[in-house]
């Protein structure tokens, strides 16, 4: 399998491909290409053109959960590809997201959905773990089990006018069996990366963990968060920690440190085989 990373927060390659906050991945596995998050603000296209990935060839477009750093993207894909295709994600996409830091404000899914549909796209909801293709789920909405993952405590939501954390459910990963064990691609981990992984386990029933690549939302998180994840993540014997995005450089470099040769930061134009 191939993962492409088209847009990231940084440019990782001498490409004349733009950089900006936000995450999207190519994803080549078993025949199949889906395009997994969109980016922010459309640089997807070009950079895809740039590093010779066809965006017309995606079966499906998942999105990881509602941020416009992830979906903003998606009305240039699909004027794009100029056909109808689905487009997985968690019932909650359109959640009314908010953040207090740096600056108060509305940080969901940045278009009218009728706007999208009109343009191909088939929303196709999945709360619950779905098997795209054979060997690759989508894990619909991930139980929240362990007591140091929290949420980003800037990140809320009006629940009846009330202010309340965000519950963000429809944060959604991509699970695939590879060769040497299982590949989790994290949009922003919101869920918690702990989280994630065991539920990843418990879906698939592969309990051995090859990779994890993506947005690891560590960036943000307290110290006691950070430091029972990485001692979570040591354990796990990876091959490959390519985490991206929301990690940020504080958390990375700590990162490379543990993993030594095992990590690579997933900036855009990084191109991993597993
Ligand atoms: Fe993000
Ligand atoms: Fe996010």
């Amino acid at each position: 399998m191939r993962v492409t990373v088209l847009v990231e927060n940084t440019v990782g390659r001498t490409l004349p491909i733009g950089g900006e906050h936000g995450l999207s991945l190519w994803v080549e596995y078993g025949g199949h290409k889906l395009l997994f998050d969109t980016g922010q603000r459309g640089v997807v296209v070009p950079n895809a053109a740039i590093l010779g990935v066809d965006l017309r060839q995606a079966e499906a477009i998942v999105l990881s959960h509602g941020h416009y750093d992830h979906t903003g993207g998606l009305r240039r894909v699909c004027e794009h590809i100029g056909r109808s295709l689905p487009v997985y994600a968690h019932p909650d996409l359109f959640s009314a997201h908010r953040v207090s830091s740096p600056t108060d404000k509305y940080v969901g899914f940045p278009f009218v959905r009728e706007a999208i549909e009109d343009l191909g796209a088939v929303f196709t909801w999945v709360a619950e773990p779905l098997e795209l293709y054979p060997g690759l789920w989508l894990s619909g909405e991930v139980p929240r089990q362990t007591a140091f993952e929290k949420g980003d405590p800037r990140m809320y939501v009006y629940l009846g006018g009330e202010r309340i954390p965000d519950p963000l459910a429809d944060d959604l990963s991509i699970y695939i069996a590879a060769g040497d064990g299982l590949v989790i691609l994290l949009g922003c981990a919101h869920a918690g990366l702990v989280n994630i992984v065991e539920h990843a386990r418990s879906v698939t029933g592969i309990s051995k963990v090859a990779a994890v690549l993506g947005g690891t939302h560590l960036g943000p998180a307290d110290a006691a968060q950070l430091d029972a994840s990485i001692s979570f993540l040591e354990k796990l014997d990876l091959k490959l920690m390519a985490a991206n995005h929301c990690t940020g450089q504080r958390v990375a470099a700590r990162l490379a440190a543990v993993f030594g040769e095992r990590f690579r930061f997933a900036a855009a134009g990084e191109v991993l085989e597993i």
